[in-house]
């Protein structure tokens, strides 16, 4: 059995196995205190550490060596140690910092939203609306690409990218033979794929699944609806696909299918890749065995008008995450 440490996350206490991620620690207790992660992504090793929107402070570094870090860490590269004190939501410079790092992300991205596949369920537009600025302070030109199709079932959508690695981790990882990667540095980084190569690939699929922006989209289903209007559904079948789960969320518009992906859990991690037969090749209710509407976090968008019943709020998580903050608040206000 491995050994257990304790951690204290933003006043809350959990066990874990030695060796955990403060993040994958957080995640263990679930809710509010769970740092945001844009680019670390539990089912591709090597993820993580590229985005730095997970930062968070570490005020106590162990049991045995109680100093706090020097300055803010990347939660999904930092290992827990016993006895350490860790702070999310309930520090104010991990938030100031964390705002700091969106306006970043920002800085080249294009106000795309009203037209962008992704919105409704991107997690940059949600940190933006947790974290952004009304208006970008950047006043120099942005930096734009043209729109590559990567085969004829993926466009990528350059502008939109924030380099977080996942779709390179992704085709290295899942298919096998991988023809995309970040190219040039700096500020002249840029996924691309040498002469446009086609992404030809069983499992190439995924990584429209994995991007957490809207750079890389499923043509067919762009411009096709909003994800809002459209009703997702767990359906499943009997892929012949070795690799494959054949376990999919279909995405209804009245009768028909309008996309196919994986299904996500509630980090919005895909739970098994699917391949693409099942992706882009079964758009009918006859190719599947339909099981129950998906469950959709209270608050997505995505559930808008859709359903009554509704996974509940982690109300109790937020109210311990709210008592640590006043509780350090009146220690501050005390101390002499
Ligand atoms: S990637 Fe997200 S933030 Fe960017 S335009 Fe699309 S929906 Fe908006
Ligand atoms: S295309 Fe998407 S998944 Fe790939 S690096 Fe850019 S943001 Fe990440
Ligand atoms: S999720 Fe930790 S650095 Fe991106």
């Amino acid at each position: 059995m491995s050994e257990k440490v304790k951690v204290v996350i933003d006043g809350i206490t959990v066990e874990v196995d030695a060796g955990t991620t403060i993040l994958n620690a957080a995640r263990q207790i679930g809710g509010e205190v769970v740092p945001p992660a844009m680019c670390y992504y539990s089912k591709l090793a090597g993820s993580g550490g590229k985005c730095r929107t997970c930062i968070v402070k570490v005020s106590k570094g162990s049991e045995k060596d109680p100093r706090p870090m020097p300055k803010l860490v990347a939660s999904c590269r930092t290992t827990v140690m016993d006895g350490m004190e860790v702070q999310n939501i309930t520090s104010p410079e991990v938030l100031k910092a964390r705002a700091g790092v969106v306006e970043m992300l920002l800085i080249n991205h294009p106000l795309d939203c009203p037209v962008c596949d992704q919105a409704g369920e991107c997690h940059l537009q949600d940190l933006s609306y947790e974290h952004g600025l009304q208006q970008t302070r950047y006043e120099f030109e942005r930096r734009t690409f043209d729109r590559i199709d990567i085969g004829d079932k993926i466009q990528l959508h350059m502008n939109r990218c924030i380099l977080c690695y996942r779709c390179v981790y992704t085709a290295d990882q899942i298919t096998d033979k991988r023809v995309h990667g970040v190219l040039n540095r700096g500020d002249h980084s840029e996924i691309s794929t040498y002469i446009q190569n086609v992404v030809e690939n069983d499992f190439s699929g995924n990584v429209i699944d994995v991007c957490p922006v809207g750079a890389l989209t499923d043509k067919t289903f762009r411009f096709k609806n909003r994800v809002w209007f459209t009703k997702p559904v767990d359906a499943h079948r009997n892929c012949n696909h070795e690799k494959c789960s054949g376990k999919v969320t279909l995405w209804y518009k009245g009768e028909d299918v309008l996309r196919v992906t994986a299904r996500k859990d509630q980090f919005g991690e895909v739970e098994d890749f699917i391949c693409n037969e099942c992706r882009f090749d079964k758009k009918k209710t006859a190719d599947w065995t339909l099981e129950k509407p998906t469950e959709i976090e209270p608050t997505s968008v995505i559930g808008s008008n859709h359903y009554d019943t509704f996974k509940p709020l982690p109300v109790i998580n937020e109210n311990l995450a709210l008592q640590a903050a006043n509780k350090r608040e009146l220690e501050k206000s005390t101390k002499i």
